[in-house]
């Protein structure tokens, strides 16, 4: 047996739903910080930029499943949906605080959409990963069937490219932190497009 074989038969034995709930756990650790001082002066803005981090960190966990696979064999596939489930609802709890916490009224949230290119970015990204988080379920798989719903979820890719981009005019000036996230979904959506050897193939 490899090593991948071994890891392999020990992930497959262990059950997901202790991941969903230690997921669903820190926006509620980043409120408890904010309400008692522990997110700084500025507790809104901390608590967005926080929760943001962390919908696109979980968004290039998702996507590493697929490369780690292919060129270790360690299977993470069982975890690939909650993982982006996941990083969905830190995203959708990004655009709470903004809508709630942050501009409030709903003409300012009209207003910064038209005219502030970083939030019309995030929301277009939004809007690509919203029917990805829907269209999760084994159901919709059997409904849409294998091949239209792996084309509608390659829709992740231009979505992490403008969360990164996103990232990018939100920090302003050059940031190495935003660049290094913008090359890593490069990276990813370039290693989706080499060819596979035949090995690899049935390892897939
Ligand atoms: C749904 C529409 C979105 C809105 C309205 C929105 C809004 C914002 C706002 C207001 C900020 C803070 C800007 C400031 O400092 O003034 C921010 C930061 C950020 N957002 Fe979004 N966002 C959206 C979608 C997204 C998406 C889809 C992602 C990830 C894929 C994302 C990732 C981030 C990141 C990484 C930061 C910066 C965190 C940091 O500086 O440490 N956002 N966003």
């Amino acid at each position: 047996m490899t090593a991948a074989q071994t890891i392999n038969a020990r992930l497959r034995k262990l059950p997901i739903w202790p991941f969903y709930v230690i997921g669903l756990l820190p926006p509620f650790w980043y409120l408890y910080l904010g309400f008692t001082g522990g997110l700084g002066v500025e507790p809104i803005k901390a608590l967005e930029h926080r929760l943001g981090l962390l919908g696109l960190q979980m968004l290039a966990a998702t996507l590493m499943v697929t490369p780690i696979q292919r060129f270790t064999g360690v299977s993470l596939l069982r975890f690939r949906r909650m993982l982006g489930l996941i990083a969905f609802y830190y995203i959708c709890m990004h655009l709470l605080a903004w809508l709630v916490l942050d501009v409030q009224r709903p003409a300012a949230i009209l207003a910064d959409i038209v005219k502030r290119p970083y939030v019309t970015i995030g929301m277009a990204s939004f809007l690509m990963l919203a029917p990805l988080a829907i269209t999760s379920t084994d159901g919709s798989i059997r409904r849409m069937g294998a091949m239209a719903w792996r084309r509608l979820h390659r829709l992740v890719y231009p979505a992490v490219i403008l969360g990164a981009a996103h990232f990018i005019l939100v920090r302003k000036g050059v940031q190495i932190e935003p660049l290094i996230y913008l090359g890593l979904f490069v990276l990813l959506l370039g290693v989706r497009t080499l060819p596979r050897t035949g090995r690899r193939r049935l390892a897939a």
